[in-house]
């Protein structure tokens, strides 16, 4: 019989498993059948501590590395406190992709964002454009942050022979969101809003912006599919995410986008707000268009399998109770 390349009795380490994306990641292997998951809320370990990261490797020997843990926010959050947003983030990386060297974990799956990518990238966005162009500066901190992690995957992996491999993930949205109108992503925002015009009868829905803005979006759970096809992914193929010339790099999103008003109006749709929608164009409309470049994922064999009326669905459904 052929051998998995992550048994279902791997020992498997999700950092940052209650988060969008570890929670995600979290489900899938539970639904795929496996039996060693290894977890821990941040109380229980603080993955800035490097001496308590230390010890937790020693004593579970994790073999699979989901690095999901981050501090994540939004443009205000990142604007008003870079120091934060760098120091925690360059910590937490630092300290679990070396234990996971010394330890002799057998793959890592470091996640980062598209934000990695420069202001003025060519849309879609290939992973060659790392490095060749100025950053956004509102989360310029943050996105250093996690090109030294993809740094340090491939540095570690040219020095030490690790097999660490770092996933750039596009927008993504699902159930466990941050529905925070203050500091929630798009479709999150609308989800709400939409949702409370609908309750007290209001006719009119007002979106930030000019409408025309394209974004691309992934379901969360479909990223997790993904991370999971990546980490268990024959050497052969996951051997060609490893090189001495480029990082490993790999983006994941669905390389389709929509105007922020097409958003707009199939979330009305889902939510079964009836009333119009009327744009703010005194509010930032940001990048024009964020597309991710995905050929290289859908040439290794995998395409995502929600399409956004059907995720917007299921996430509605997980909140509809709550607004
Ligand atoms: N959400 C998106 O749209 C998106 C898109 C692309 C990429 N990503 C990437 O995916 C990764 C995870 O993002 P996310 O959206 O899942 O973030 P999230 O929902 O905020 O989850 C992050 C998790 O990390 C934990 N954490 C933070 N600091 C920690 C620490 N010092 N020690 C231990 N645990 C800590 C958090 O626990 P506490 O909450 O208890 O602190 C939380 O469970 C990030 O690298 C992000 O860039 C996200």
């Amino acid at each position: 019989m052929q051998q998995m390349l992550m048994p279902l009795d791997a020992r498997v380490y999700v950092a940052g498993h209650r988060g969008l994306v570890g929670s995600a990641i979290y489900r899938a292997l539970v639904g795929g059948g496996y039996t060693n998951i290894l977890t821990r809320t941040h109380a229980e370990l603080d993955l800035t501590d490097a001496a308590a990261v230390e010890s937790f490797f020693a004593t579970e020997k994790p073999e699979f590395v989901f690095l999901a843990a981050a501090k994540v926010g939004g443009i205000l959050a990142n604007n008003t406190y870079p120091a934060d947003f760098i120091r925690v983030n360059l910590a937490i990386q630092s300290n679990v992709i070396d234990a996971a060297y010394r330890h002799g974990v057998q793959r890592l799956l470091f996640l980062g964002s598209s934000c990695i990518y420069p202001k003025f990238a060519p849309q879609p966005m290939p992973e060659s454009c790392l490095l060749t162009g100025e950053l956004e500066p509102t989360n310029r901190a943050y996105a250093l942050a996690k090109i030294a992690g993809i740094e340090m995957c491939w540095s570690y992996n040219r020095q030490y022979g690790t097999r660490f491999v770092a996933a750039m993930p596009t927008n993504l949205y699902g159930p466990n969101d941050n529905f925070d109108l203050n500091n929630s992503h798009v479709l999150p925002a609308l989800i709400r809003k939409a949702a409370q015009a609908k309750r007290t009868g209001s006719r009119e829905l007002t979106v930030w912006g000019s409408g025309t803005p394209r974004r691309e979006l992934l379901y969360s759970d479909d990223l997790a599919e993904a991370c999971l096809f990546l980490i268990s992914l024959d050497e052969d193929r996951f051997g060609s995410l490893l090189s001495e010339t480029e990082p490993p790099l790999i983006n994941i999103g669905t390389g389709e986008d929509v105007t922020i008003r097409e958003l707009a109006e199939l979330v009305s749709q889902v939510v079964g707000f009836n009333g119009e929608l009327v744009f703010d164009a005194s509010k930032p409309d940001g990048t024009p268009r964020k597309l991710m470049d995905v050929s290289k994922l859908h040439a290794l064999g995998w395409k995502h399998s929600v399409a956004l009326h059907e995720g917007i669905s299921k996430t509605w459904k997980f909140v509809a109770d709550q607004f």
